[in-house]
């Protein structure tokens, strides 16, 4: 452990929570660079991954020297750089058996086209092609994050290379699409550095939700008074998003329905962005016939004025207030929770509960009067807009507690929760 993350542990001890998670702790990546103008990205991602635990090995092509050069991407992994098949470093002058050896994962961002080229035919004429083919392929995976010009990526060529490559068992990770460096625009781009970075924990996280679709709403609502005037909460959404990306890492179709937040979306989430707690429920609706698990985190406003006003209200200088009257809005947990197929055990209902006060006690009875089988409780105000949270997990058996930590190491562990549920 680094100096670094040990002070960060002592802090979380002497704070009474579990100390963020680095996420790649132990591994060992071998970070592949071949030729290409992403190579300046792969700079970040050899610091991404070096600061979520993973021990970074690179090794370079000649091509990629051509586009940043060894110097950063020692300092940035804190080891030296392989980019001969003849370095002499090693004691039996066999970098490419030593170095594939040794990893858990080869990981070639940027993957360039002339690269997956020559890894389809086992050409083995450099470093970073050599230890490829050398690697243990059953043992050792190997990623590519392909990096190129538009016209390169759809060509015929290069997509049946692609399709051939996945065949033989590597990992090929997604294209960003927009501006290229070369002033075109399209598909073939690198993904950006916290997209791998993403995908390859993704990678490593165990598949316990496998062939799942979960659908999560998320967020708060907001129900308009008037054209610029609505009401609210302070839900900020991290739970949820927590809970999508935890559920699509461990192998879930996800969908998620979000509430006004401006968080990112996570990798390989299918994003529905609502705003009122109609809206929510119409769209969860839409997609609840599909899916086998549903977590409602969102905070739904309970209340929205009987009707928005078209215009402004203007204040007309008599001191009279407006008046305004509220109804009650639809329980999106609850109309799921009532489909056959949440009765019949097909979808599995899990809901949150916001409380101020009595956790326990107004988690079981929540649990009771929307029947649904697992019910996670939490203090409102001392969550929302939190990193961290403490959760207490309600069902037929009684309650668990899940101490405080992440949101993220959370949204993992009722994750791991849910599987058990549905295994059991
Ligand atoms: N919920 C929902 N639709 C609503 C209200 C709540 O889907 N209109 C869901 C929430 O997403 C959560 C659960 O129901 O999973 C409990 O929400 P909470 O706000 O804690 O409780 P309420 O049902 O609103 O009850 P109260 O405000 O009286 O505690």
């Amino acid at each position: 452990m680094n100096v670094a993350m040990f002070a960060v542990d002592l802090w979380c001890e002497m704070q009474g929570i579990l100390p963020p998670m680095n996420e790649l702790n132990g591994k060992r990546i071998v970070l592949g660079l071949t030729g290409g103008i992403a190579c300046y990205k792969a700079a970040e991602l050899c610091r991404a991954m070096a600061k979520e635990g993973a021990t970074v090995q690179v090794v370079m092509s000649a091509a990629a020297e051509q586009f940043i050069t060894p110097v950063t991407l020692q300092a940035l992994s804190g080891r030296t750089v392989y980019s001969s098949q003849w370095d002499a470093r090693e004691a039996n002058n066999m970098a490419h058996i030593n170095l594939s050896r040794e990893a858990d994962a080869i990981l070639i961002a940027p993957c360039s086209a002339d690269f997956m080229a020559k890894l389809l035919h086992g050409g083995a004429d450099d470093l970073p092609s050599l230890l490829c083919l050398a690697r243990p392929f059953q043992q050792v995976p190997l990623l590519l994050a392909p990096a190129m010009n538009r016209e390169m990526w759809s060509h015929p060529a290069t997509q049946r290379n692609v399709a051939q490559l996945r065949a033989d068992g590597a990992t090929l990770l997604d294209v960003g699409s927009g501006d290229q460096a070369c002033g075109e625009s399209g598909d073939g781009r690198m993904l950006e550095p916290e997209e791998i970075l993403q995908d390859l924990i993704a990678f490593f996280s165990p598949k316990t939700l496998a062939g799942q679709h979960v659908l999560v709403t998320a967020g708060p609502t907001y129900e308009a008074i008037d054209p610029v005037r609505g009401i609210t909460n302070l839900s900020s959404g991290k739970m949820g998003f927590a809970i999508a990306r935890a559920a699509r890492e461990a192998g879930a179709q996800v969908t998620m329905i979000a509430g006004p937040v401006s968080l990112p979306t996570p990798r390989g989430v299918a994003r529905h962005d609502v705003r009122s707690a109609c809206e929510m429920l119409d769209a969860t609706l839409a997609v609840a016939p599909a899916a086998t698990i549903f977590i409602a985190t969102a905070a739904v406003a309970d209340w929205r004025p009987t009707s928005s006003c078209e215009h402004k209200i203007k204040k007309d200088g008599s001191g009279q207030l407006p008046e305004l009257r509220f109804v009650e809005n639809p329980d999106v947990l609850a109309a799921v929770a009532r489909l056959p197929r949440a009765q019949s055990g097909e979808l599995f209902c899990v809901g949150f509960a916001a409380e101020s006060h009595d956790l326990l006690a107004n988690a079981q009875a929540k649990r009771e009067r929307k029947k649904v089988p697992l019910l996670v409780g939490n203090i409102g105000p001392t969550t929302f807009g939190q990193d961290d949270n403490t959760l207490l997990l309600v069902d037929a058996h009684g309650a668990t507690e899940l101490p405080r930590a992440s949101k993220r190491l959370l949204a993992r562990q009722l994750i791991v929760e849910i599987a058990r549920r549905l295994t059991a």
